[in-house]
């Protein structure tokens, strides 16, 4: 399949593209700059010129192939309401672009759609509708496209794709455990994040690919929920320093923007991902990724 890849130099998107590439797909991916244009083509994919902001660029991609992975996103979290109206732009050109064609479009989400009491399935639907929800309401904008000659698929990975070299939710508290000389956690710590290894998110990418059904939810989920205290213990055995409580009041002064992030209780089952795509885990944990120095940060 001739795939379109937004997001491809990211750190999903490139592993995703190196999947992608190994089982016998064509990578045309959206790159903003002559490094990720580079990055691209020195893999064997195919760079398009363009950015989210250039509306047309992405319509042109969509256009050209036979189905559309959507990853890019503006990760700028002094503005992330900003970031969804332009996820939301983004993906409502692309569906729009598809729309008609039975082509599939995945796009990336995350498990974060309000607390139900337990940990999130994938027939729990998402509550965010509307440019100004978050992440622009894309889950739901384009799940409707199903209705619209689309195959639109959710692709909600766990709040920390973890692997060498990440530089995500996990690598954050790593940096602020070494600037604060401890490891915080938010109250009791008993909020929890599901995690995923990149390779096995990868691997669940290019399934849901070939054979996530219309309007489904897919879930890149390796560990339902690991406690935030245990990811606080693992950071502070890693860098020797000592594992604190932080009371919630003071959570924005100690973590910053990700101790909102942190302080939610993101947990979800992938037990009907597995079953459908046929997927299995088979990565590392995010403890044993942290031990192993997965978040090694320059002495
Ligand atoms: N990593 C996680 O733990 C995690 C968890 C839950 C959900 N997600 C979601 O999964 C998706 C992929 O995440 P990631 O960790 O791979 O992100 P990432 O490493 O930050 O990569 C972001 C990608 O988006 C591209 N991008 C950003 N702004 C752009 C713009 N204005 N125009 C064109 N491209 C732009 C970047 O291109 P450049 O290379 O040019 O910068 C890069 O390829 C995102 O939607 C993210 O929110 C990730």
């Amino acid at each position: 399949m001739r795939v379109f890849v937004t997001g491809a130099s990211g750190w999903i998107g490139s592993a995703v593209t190196d999947e992608l590439l190994a089982h016998g797909h064509k990578v045309i991916g959206l790159a903003r700059s002559a490094e990720s244009a580079a990055a691209l083509d020195a893999k064997g994919a195919t760079a398009h010129h363009g950015s989210l902001d250039d509306l047309d660029s992405l319509a042109a991609g969509a256009a050209s192939v036979d189905g559309v992975i959507h990853l890019a996103f503006k990760h700028d979290f002094a503005d992330y309401a900003g970031a969804g109206r332009s996820e939301h732009a983004a993906v409502q050109r692309m569906l729009d672009t598809l729309e008609g064609s039975d082509r599939p479009f995945l796009l990336a989400s995350g498990l974060a759609s309000g607390a139900v009491g337990r940990p999130l399935t994938e027939d729990d639907a998402s509550p965010h509708r509307g440019a100004d929800s978050m992440r622009g309401g894309s889950e739901d904008l384009a799940l409707d496209y199903a209705d619209r000659g689309v195959r639109p698929v959710a692709l909600r990975f766990a709040p920390t794709v973890h692997g060498m070299g990440d530089h995500g939710f996990t690598s954050r508290l790593m940096e602020l455990a070494k600037e604060r000389g401890a490891a915080g956690y938010i109250g009791d710590g008993s909020t929890r994040w599901a995690a995923v290894h990149r390779s096995d998110a990868a691997r669940m990418v290019r399934l849901a690919l070939e054979k996530a059904p219309a309007g489904s939810r897919m879930h890149a989920v390796a560990e339902d929920g690991l406690p935030s205290r245990d990811i606080a213990a693992a950071i502070g055995d890693y860098l020797g320093v000592p594992t604190v409580t932080v009371a919630p009041e003071d959570a924005e002064a100690h973590f910053g923007w990700i101790g909102h992030f942190f302080g939610m209780d993101v947990t979800a089952t992938s037990a009907r991902t597995r079953e459908l795509l046929g997927w299995t885990p088979t990565g590392p944990t995010l403890m044993e990724d942290i031990a192993a120095g997965a978040y090694a940060l320059p002495k």
